[in-house]
């Protein structure tokens, strides 16, 4: 089933990864561009956002790099005036960005609380500040809004066993804060959804949870697994995968959504260790 986003001009913000292997904004990114949408890959590291437009090219998809800041307004307005100026619109914005800080209100310093609150939600409200009128003009002027996905997490919704206060807190808020915007646009044609993963085996959590808790990479894998009701973790296509059924026309009823992605962790009583989200 190929082209379910055929002539679609989408923005993935954090197209990149952190390290080798597959996070969940380059696994959008590179499955938007095979469905037939063109993509902005943004992101705040130049050779991650060059890297995954890059994958889209040799793939023979549209994609191009911009470098931004997302927790930066004038970095989403760069980013919003590229894609309107590469590709003539703005149909799908996933906000993908999301970064991790450990540590309970006793041991986070407020610069980071400061710091998380920003890159994990602020730049969420800022995007959608700024793609929000681009996406209320295209409906009047065509009928066609857009369709907003925000990167959430299961730590919004359950304690996972580690005191990541700053950013459960921050994943938390991203649901009422979509869940808003859904309801205030829903007459102009534009949806929005969060998308809750669990726990998933991407670079960038192999290497946080290395940082915070030591230990092999094989054990950590296998104490995660242990977690998960199907006896293994997800991975960055499970979460993209579900990002492109919300941004394609087959949602076209979904909005205000909460689309847990997590192999029923959440929904099981009962978990302990180092499971984080992440
Ligand atoms: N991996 C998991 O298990 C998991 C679970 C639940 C939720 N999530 C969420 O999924 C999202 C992606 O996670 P991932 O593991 O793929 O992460 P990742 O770090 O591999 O990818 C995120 C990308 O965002 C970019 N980025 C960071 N700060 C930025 C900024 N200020 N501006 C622009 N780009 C920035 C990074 O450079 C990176 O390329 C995050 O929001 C995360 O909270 C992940």
């Amino acid at each position: 089933m190929a082209g379910r986003l055929e002539g679609k001009a989408a923005i993935v913000v954090g197209a990149g990864s952190t390290g080798p292997g597959w996070g969940n904004g380059k696994a959008a990114a590179v499955l938007f561009a095979r469905e037939g949408a063109r993509v902005l890959c943004a992101d705040i590291d130049p050779d991650a956002a060059a890297e995954t437009a890059a994958i889209v090219g040799s793939e023979g998809g549209e994609a191009s790099a911009c470098v931004c800041d997302a927790g930066n307004p004038d970095g989403i307005a760069a980013m919003t005036a590229a894609c309107l100026q590469r590709y003539g619109r703005i149909d799908v914005l996933e906000n993908n960005v999301g970064v991790l800080q450990l540590g309970g209100p006793a041991e986070v310093e407020l610069d980071d609380w400061e710091r998380l609150l920003r890159i994990n939600l602020t730049s969420m409200f800022l995007a959608c500040k700024a793609v929000l009128p681009v996406m209320v003009r295209q409906f009047e002027e065509s009928g066609r809004g857009g369709v907003i996905v925000n990167i959430a997490s299961i730590a919004g919704i359950r304690d996972t066993g580690i005191p990541f206060v700053a950013y459960n807190t921050t994943k938390g808020a991203i649901l009422p804060f979509t869940r808003s915007i859904a309801i205030q646009y829903a007459k102009q044609g534009i949806r929005a959804n969060s998308v809750l993963p669990g726990l998933m085996q991407t670079p960038m959590v192999m290497q946080s949870l290395q940082e915070s808790y030591g230990g092999d990479a094989e054990s950590l894998v296998q104490q995660r697994n242990a977690l998960c009701p199907t006896g293994a973790m997800g991975d960055a296509w499970d979460v993209a995968y579900a990002a492109l059924y919300l941004a394609s026309d087959e949602a076209k009823y979904v909005t205000a959504a909460e689309l847990v992605v997590d192999g029923g962790i959440t929904a099981r009583i009962g978990a302990a260790g180092p499971s984080g989200d992440r």
